[in-house]
């Protein structure tokens, strides 16, 4: 069965997204890479213990650092899929991708791009300044993509469930589940796409071998995860047995916060303010271009927020 798979080479492997996307890669049977920088290994004992799970679950690891042209040339010589999970943080996102991108076409033998991504269509993303500019790097990336030929699928449409939302139940500044009262942004009404890490990672490497996803944007749309924070609310109450004390903030008050808040969250209002109160993961998919991984691959088990929901509720013993 292996025999069949691609061989995927993760890029960015001790990172957030990284780590899934190598799980999701081995689960699936697939001969999997990951790059992994040495100095990260010795200096970061949490980054050792993840790759020596990596091993453990039958990852390769190659040691190395994508500005070694000539090692990462020799890299892409032995794959046939590359996922990038460079963080979208890094000042040089778009000079790092262009350098890999022009690496694949020398390489001649990659048959999937799949490049950092996974959030919302950056395309189409109205969001606010500056992280309007931040994620357009990926816009960047996507059209240089296009004109160097490389065969690529795009896979976002959705916020990470774990990253920030899901534990918050949808709130924004809190440290965790509402207790007695929550905060709605804007009236709590549209329809936000929550996938978990994981998840989104299966979709990812399904995507890799698929032809229905080559030269495509995958949008993650399983229906379990599309929610209103409204209803997020109700499920919740609904598991905890109490009601909550729902206070709605205006989307004024809440622009009001990205650009005068507290600089630590003024990047999660942001992200709020686009997928809770203008729907930006909820956009039209244009079939010419777009396709959606739940009705692409409709065997993949994902965990829907109802149930993502469950774990946040206390263990009793
Ligand atoms: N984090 C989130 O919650 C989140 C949510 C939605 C979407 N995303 C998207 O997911 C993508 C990945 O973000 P992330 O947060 O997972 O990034 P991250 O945690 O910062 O991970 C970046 C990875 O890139 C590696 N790396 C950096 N420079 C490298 C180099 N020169 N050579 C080889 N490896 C190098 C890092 O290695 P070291 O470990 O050695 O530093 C690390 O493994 C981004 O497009 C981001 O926008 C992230």
């Amino acid at each position: 069965m292996a025999g069949c798979l691609s061989r995927i080479l993760v890029i960015g492997s001790t990172g957030y997204f990284g780590k899934f996307m190598v799980d999701a890669s081995v689960r699936l049977g697939h001969p999997t890479f990951a790059l992994v920088r040495e100095n990260t290994v010795t200096s970061d004992p949490g980054k050792a213990k993840l790759v020596e799970s990596f091993k453990s679950a039958g990852a390769n690891i190659i040691y190395g650092d994508i500005y070694d042209k000539e090692k990462l040339l020799v890299i892409l010589k032995q794959v046939d899929v590359v996922i990038c999970t460079l963080s979208h943080r890094t000042p040089h996102l778009y000079e790092d991708e262009v350098m890999l991108i022009q690496a694949i076409k020398e390489a001649g033998n990659i048959k999937r791009y799949i490049p950092s991504e996974f959030g919302f269509d950056v395309e189409r993303l109205d969001i606010m300044e500056p992280a309007k500019s931040l994620l357009g790097v990926k816009a960047m990336v996507r059209q240089r993509i296009r004109e160097e030929g490389v065969p690529y699928t795009i896979v976002c449409g959705k916020l990470a469930a774990n990253w920030y939302f899901l534990p918050k139940v949808g709130q924004v500044g809190a440290s965790g589940p509402p207790i007695d009262t929550v905060r709605i942004l804007g009236d709590g009404n549209t329809k936000v796409v929550l996938v978990k890490e994981e998840d989104t990672a299966t979709y990812t490497v399904k995507a890799a071998d698929d032809p229905r996803t080559l030269n495509k944007i995958m949008y993650l749309r399983p229906p379990g995860c599309v929610i209103s924070h409204n209803e997020m609310i109700d499920l919740w109450e609904k598991k905890t047995g109490k009601k909550l004390k729902r206070i709605y903030v205006p989307e004024e008050e809440v622009i009001k916060n990205i650009q005068e808040g507290p600089l630590e969250t003024r990047g999660s209002y942001m992200i709020a303010h686009a997928g809770f109160i203008k729907g930006q993961t909820m956009i039209d998919i244009d079939s010419s271009i777009g396709v959606e991984a739940s009705e692409l691959f409709p065997e993949v088990k994902y965990s829907p927020i109802d149930v993502l929901l469950d774990g946040l509720l206390p263990v009793n013993d």
